[in-house]
């Protein structure tokens, strides 16, 4: 299996996104997520990405649920050397003010250092990988949470720093307190946005690209039906809620191309993502997720598959074709196009 750089940090070049390994997409149990981790791993999918935030919140919690983080513990401690670890903080779920403003962020430095060694505790390792602010938080200068950031290298807990849907300025500045290993943000077939300006100061700056929901949160693999997100968060966006019938007409594109090259439509949307990359000169991991082993190696399938330039045409028609935001939270600055 080839490896692809994210700045310094050499890691698989199809990933894994754990979040769909808990209850957000359906859920399954906490030793079926750990053999699916596993049959990834087997296969050379060796990029993990989790968060304190992934998992279903226990009963009366406040802060980060921290579920997914600790379910993965058990499997970590088999495998801990074949794994590049990526794990975030900086959402805390939402609280309220007692003016009554509601709050989801927090990038205070003294947060990054408490909440790396929570991470580092429900995880049971002594270092991550690649630490991600979640969010940057609209009340402490991103100089400053990435001044903590750097701070945590320093005493040896975390070895890369990541930023997730931080627009291009923002990335700028943050790089010049300490150098940015990778970018987050969604970048998919049907979320071109960050190709604007994100995807262009990553190629300057040499910061990697980790696009998640990649499939789309499945819905590009044309193998999800409405009643099976009629019970999830899906079926209340724009784009699976009331655009879902006419948001049919861009899996049927994906699906032309995939007949003719004989392969699944996750493989032909993560092929895309590759090559797309490559054309912006950045260098780029998705990180799909999913229950089901059999696809995760679907999924890693894509690496190696060729798309012409009739493919590529295709496939980008659907850009235009898209209905409804890629934002699933009601505040337009919650992502990074919102903010520029
Ligand atoms: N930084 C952020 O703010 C942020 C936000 C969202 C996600 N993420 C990260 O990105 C990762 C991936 O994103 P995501 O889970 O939202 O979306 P995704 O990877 O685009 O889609 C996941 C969904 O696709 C299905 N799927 C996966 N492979 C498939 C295949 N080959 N054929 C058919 N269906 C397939 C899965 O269902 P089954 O389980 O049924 O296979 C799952 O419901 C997350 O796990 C998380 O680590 C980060």
């Amino acid at each position: 299996m080839t490896t692809t750089h994210l700045g310094e940090l050499s890691v698989s070049p199809i990933g894994f996104g754990c979040m769909a390994l808990s209850h957000v997409y359906g859920g399954t149990t906490d030793e079926s997520a750990r053999a699916t981790l596993g049959a990834a791993v087997d296969a050379g999918i060796t990029f993990l990405d989790t968060a304190d935030v992934y998992g279903e919140p226990r009963e009366g919690a406040t802060g980060p649920a921290g579920t997914n983080e600790e379910m993965l513990a058990p499997f970590l401690a088999s495998r801990r050397e074949e794994i590049q670890l990526a794990t975030k903080f900086g959402i805390t779920a939402i609280r309220t003010g007692t003016d009554g403003s509601t709050k989801r962020t927090n990038g205070r430095p003294e947060y990054a250092h408490q909440a790396c060694e929570a991470s580092l505790g429900r995880l049971g390792v002594e270092t991550i990988d690649l630490y991600y602010l979640h969010r940057p938080d609209p009340d402490v200068p991103i100089e400053e949470t990435v001044g903590a950031m750097a701070e945590l290298i320093e005493a040896g807990k975390v070895r890369h720093i990541g930023l997730s849907e931080v627009t291009a300025d923002e990335l700028r500045r943050a790089h010049a307190v300490h150098p940015i290993t990778a970018l987050q943000s969604e970048w998919s077939l049907w979320s071109r946005d960050v190709e604007d300006h994100v995807v262009p100061a990553c190629a300057e700056l040499g910061v990697g690209f980790v696009p998640y929901s990649p499939l789309g949160r499945g819905f590009l693999t044309g193998t999800l039906t409405k009643e099976q997100v009629a019970d999830d968060f899906r079926s209340g966006t724009s784009r699976m809620g009331q655009a879902w019938d006419s948001n049919q007409k861009i899996v049927q594109i994906v699906a032309e191309v995939a007949r003719r090259h004989e392969v699944t439509n996750a493989q032909v949307t993560l092929a895309w993502l590759l090559h797309r990359a490559a054309q912006l000169s950045v260098s780029a991991v998705p990180i799909p997720g999913s229950r089901k082993p059999e696809r995760a190696l679907e999924n890693l399938g894509a690496v190696g598959l060729g798309l012409d330039d009739e493919d590529m045409t295709q496939l980008d028609s659907v850009r235009t074709q898209v209905e409804g935001s890629r934002n699933i939270v009601d505040n337009p600055t919650w992502i990074s196009s919102g903010r520029e």
